[in-house]
């Protein structure tokens, strides 16, 4: 078993990104050591160039992200941690693929046209080819199972698509180059919403503080969220269907849920009842406690630049070894002479 995801490092580490990634990574890294597999954990820094950024910040965003996973749990004596730019292959492996990959697959990627708006013509070569980047970086170490959240599923579809096609094309039956990732997206809490909207995903872009719980928030801060998120004037109904149209209801019961390690099912029995003027100050203690360590070791680990440094480098070492056999069959297969 190889697991392989990636975080862009922009901005905070907010709940979605742990509640519908991280905490799986976590999971599975645990899991898969005792079984003799192997995590490749990535911040995605060549990804991040995609959208105007300001140097100094994609640094030390870099580094903090680094600080946040590990803070979250990643370990480096059982996982490889490191950031893309270190290890050249992603780009390589990139470009190869840019042969196999079809304009008309990119054409249909909804995260171009979300993130691009109404400035298509204005928006970076690297935003649109984005997924081929993303398809190298699981494709170079054979992942097996990529743990993401949902807002995911569509790039690593094209992942398998370009392998498939890559597969078939250039290699022999019995010899392909790469193996066909499978997406693993928790069913709990795969698309954690916006506190200030149910209907948008909780996302580092919003320009709304309040609409997202950053693993980095302070106590106050997090209750004060809770408080402020939007929901309605209904209490909270006993059974799954009552929360049928209320989005932002539904939203704070998975939240809890996801936390508590309950069912929304489970979360409604306990809760049902019960007003958001009860139920608020419930879920934000639960955050509160989930959060605490976390954002302890976080703000003890950020302070360490040359540690964080020195790890990111140990994991990139280990990363250019491991991706360097793919790389090679790849150059190969295409009839490229080195
Ligand atoms: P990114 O940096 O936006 O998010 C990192 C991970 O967090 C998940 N996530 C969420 N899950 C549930 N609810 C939310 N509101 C929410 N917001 C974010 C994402 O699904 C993701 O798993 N393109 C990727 C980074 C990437 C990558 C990869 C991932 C680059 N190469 C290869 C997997 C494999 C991204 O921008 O994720």
């Amino acid at each position: 078993m190889r697991i392989v995801s990636g975080i862009q490092p922009t901005g905070n580490l907010h709940l979605g990104n742990y509640l519908g990634a991280i905490r799986n990574w976590v999971r599975m890294q645990d899991q898969v050591a005792d079984t003799g597999g192997e995590c490749f954990f990535f911040l995605a820094d060549l990804h991040a160039i995609s959208m105007p950024h300001t140097p100094a910040e994609l640094t030390a965003n870099t580094r903090e992200m680094a600080a946040a996973l590990l803070a979250c749990g990643v370990d480096t004596t059982k996982s490889v941690l490191f950031n893309q730019a270190q290890v050249p292959a992603h780009s390589e492996l990139q470009w190869l693929l840019n042969g196999t990959a079809r304009m008309g697959w990119l054409n249909r990627m909804t995260q171009f046209k979300d993130k691009s708006g109404k400035n298509r013509e204005g928006a970076s070569v690297a935003l649109f080819t984005y997924p081929v980047l993303q398809a190298a970086d699981v494709l170079l170490y054979q992942a097996t199972h990529v743990p993401v959240g949902d807002d995911q599923k569509q790039h690593l579809e094209l992942a398998r698509d370009i392998a498939q096609k890559f597969n078939n094309d250039f290699c022999d039956e019995d010899a392909p180059v790469f193996t066909l990732p499978e997406p693993f997206i928790p069913p709990e809490a795969a698309r954690i919403m916006s506190l200030r909207d149910g209907t948008a995903k909780m996302s580092k872009s919003d320009p709304s503080e309040m609409s997202r719980v950053n693993l980095s928030d302070d106590a106050d801060t997090v209750m004060k969220k809770i408080k402020k998120a939007k929901t309605d004037p209904e209490p909270l109904p006993s059974e799954e269907a009552g929360l049928e149209g209320r989005a932002e209801a539904k939203n704070l019961v998975s939240i809890y849920g996801a936390l508590s390690g309950q069912s929304v099912a489970e979360v409604l029995r306990d809760h049902g009842g019960e007003g958001f003027g009860q139920f608020k100050p419930a879920l934000g203690e639960l955050l509160v406690d989930t959060l605490r360590p976390i954002s302890e070791r976080f703000n003890e680990l950020k302070q360490d630049t040359p540690e964080l440094d020195r790890q990111l480098a140990t994991g990139a070492a280990k990363a250019r070894d491991a991706a360097a056999g793919t790389l090679s069959k790849t150059y190969d297969a295409l009839g490229l002479l080195r």
